[in-house]
């Protein structure tokens, strides 16, 4: 693969193919099952009567304005937060007990500028143990026969993966935002988690790297079967690879089809304002009509013009 930086041309983008899991190392049932969920925060309600299921293989957005709980949700996947009624099951059993089979990108990341770590060690603390507790899954072939030569394997396998194999050896603070974010992508991915749940993981790339990004973490969501939540302000780049779009709104929620839930009837009703959805030619959605109150994220939305 030709190595590359994040400003690079679309056709440098990274073109590995991602090896499909064997059938046995699947997971089985539902990976997510909330059931008339609620949840609150500084003693106020931000959803409730949340029902959705995922299944293994399925690659779900989070959209809606800033501040109605889209990160919640995700800590309230990783059992960081409690529901305040209904019920969250993860993995096979409550939020929180299968930690190390999640991959988790959080929301504002950023690394101070004198930090002189190497992009390649933060991907490795992705399978040190250090947040979860288990170094790689039991499953992980072991080339060599030693812990130490498979971590260093998988660390290189995940950094060509996501295409950062040109800069992966310098400091992570020098790198732009786009860098230090497909070396925390490869972090996320390196103990080959069943769920990968990313917060705004398209943040600070540029177009052409938002759809490279979008495509891998849908290449690996196909070809490995994992589940993929992503929190995301642009619902455009990723919207040909999704399964299902979660809508939460100061009015409420809606989940379906991206072509279900962004209709210019479904916005009206979640914001009690008009809405209109556009098709333009190339397919990509145009919302018209958004509420003032939600102004400051609309200009984050390319999807969302006044
Ligand atoms: N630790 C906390 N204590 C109290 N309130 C909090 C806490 N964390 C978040 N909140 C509030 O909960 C609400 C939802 O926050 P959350 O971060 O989930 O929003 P979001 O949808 O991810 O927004 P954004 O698009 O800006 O990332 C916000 O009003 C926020 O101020
Ligand atoms: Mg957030």
């Amino acid at each position: 693969m030709t190595a590359h930086s994040l400003n690079s041309d679309v056709d440098q983008q990274p073109s590995n193919t991602v090896a499909p899991r064997k059938e046995e190392q699947r997971p089985v049932g539902p990976v997510i099952t909330l059931c008339d969920a609620a949840v609150e925060r500084g003693g106020r309600r931000l959803w409730s009567g949340l029902n959705l299921t995922i299944a293994a293989g399925e690659f779900v957005a989070v959209l809606g304005p800033n501040g109605v709980g889209k990160s919640t949700l995700i800590q309230v996947i990783l059992g960081a937060l409690p529901l305040i009624e209904g019920e969250v099951r993860v993995l096979g059993g409550p939020a929180g007990r299968a930690n190390e089979r999640i991959g988790y990108l959080p929301q504002r990341r950023s690394f101070d500028p004198s930090l002189r770590v190497r992009g390649r060690d933060i991907v490795r603390l992705g399978l040190d143990g250090h947040r979860w507790g288990l170094p790689l899954p039991a499953w992980w072939p072991w080339p060599g026969g030693t812990a130490r030569r498979a971590t260093t394997a998988r660390v290189e396998e995940v950094i060509n993966l996501v295409g950062a194999s040109a800069y992966a050896d310098r400091p992570i603070g020098e790198l732009s935002g786009g860098e230090q974010q497909r070396l925390l992508i490869a972090q996320a991915l390196a103990p080959a988690p069943d769920l990968l749940l990313l917060d705004e993981p398209l943040d600070s790339l540029d177009l052409p790297n938002q759809a490279a990004v979008a495509a891998l973490i849908a290449r690996i969501c196909r070809a490995q079967r994992v589940a993929v939540i992503m929190v995301a302000h642009d619902v455009n780049p990723i919207l040909s690879h999704l399964d299902t779009v979660v809508y939460l709104a100061p009015g409420g929620s809606k989940i379906g089809s991206p072509r279900e839930v962004i209709t210019g009837p479904t916005l009206t009703e979640l914001f009690g304002t008009p809405i209109e959805v556009l098709t333009a030619s190339d397919g990509r959605l145009v919302v018209i009509g958004h509420p003032v109150r939600c102004q400051g994220h609309a200009e984050r939305h390319t999807w969302q013009e006044p």
